[in-house]
């Protein structure tokens, strides 16, 4: 969107206010993020499922700091009026509040994001009030949060006996207190988010998988357009087949080369005939 205004923080909030919905996805390179910024998206989240997505890995837990900065800087480039979310990985955050702050400073200097995003509820209430202390914006994630999974018993949904719940529904309001300015509720039961929805004053709830109730919807891109082979979670709406389209693609490149149907004449250069004379003379 060539017009668009830079999304701020109260721009958001002024969405919520007016009860429309925020749009959010994933992205993790250039030419997605300019996509992206011509759909008007609201806010865009460099996740650390790139280690998975990109990457080929099976869990997110082997991204590292220095791959979120380069993928999140090639997104700020294709989007620059979005609201850029920053995925801290594994281990950025978990050792100590000193080591949250300066990786999540990284973000902002290096990468031009807008804000971080981190895994865990009340246990990580420290690390959010000494990311917002130093003046950046923290967004939580509770429920499945994926640099958790083994302990979590897999990718699987969280909050569904009445006691997982009413932890959830406390780590949001302990994240809350904290000073996050929204958060990510992932793969919690519609109802559940429902009540937190409802609950929090000063940030605002995005579902992924959590149902209709939150300020506003968050999808993997790669989920949407069938781009990640190995698996599509339930939850995801895929939104068109690109992965089938670019498969289809490949499979006739290779069909018009193996039978030199490729490449055509407005497929290569020529030199023009009293040069190329001129050439073979001068190879005699
Ligand atoms: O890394 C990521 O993309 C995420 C989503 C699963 C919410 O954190």
């Amino acid at each position: 969107m060539a017009d668009r205004k830079k999304i701020t923080l109260p721009r958001l909030f002024q969405k919520v206010a007016n009860h429309e919905p925020i749009t959010m996805l994933t992205c993790y390179d250039y030419p997605t993020a300019y996509f992206q910024e011509e759909a008007g998206i609201d806010m865009i989240l460099v996740g650390d499922s790139l280690a998975m997505t990109m990457l080929g890995y099976d869990s997110t837990l082997p991204a590292t700091m220095d791959d979120m900065i380069r993928h999140t800087q090639a997104v700020r480039r294709g989007a620059p009026t979005a609201w850029l979310v920053g995925d801290m990985p594994y281990m950025s955050y978990q050792p100590s509040v000193e080591t949250a702050i300066r990786n999540a400073g990284r973000f902002m200097a290096e990468a031009g994001t807008d804000c971080i995003k981190l895994e865990g509820g009340a246990e990580m209430a420290d690390r959010v009030k000494g990311i917002v202390a130093a003046g950046i914006p923290v967004m939580g994630h509770l429920g499945l949060t994926p640099q958790s999974a083994s302990a979590l018993g897999g990718f699987r949904v969280q909050g569904k006996s009445a006691l997982q719940a009413k932890k959830i529904i406390d780590d949001a309001l302990a994240l809350e207190a904290a000073g996050v300015f929204s958060i990510l509720l992932e793969m919690v039961p519609d109802r559940v988010c429902k009540i937190i929805t409802e609950r929090v004053k000063s940030c605002f709830i995005i579902s992924l998988g959590s149902g209709p109730h939150a300020h506003g919807q968050l999808l993997i891109y790669h989920d949407m357009f069938g781009l990640y082979p190995k698996f599509k979670p339930r939850m995801a709406k895929v939104f068109g087949n690109a992965g089938e389209v670019i498969l289809n693609g490949l499979k006739d490149y290779v069909a018009e080369v193996t039978t030199r149907q490729f490449p055509q004449p407005e497929n290569y250069f020529t030199i023009k005939d009293d040069e190329f004379a001129e050439l073979l003379k001068l190879l005699e």
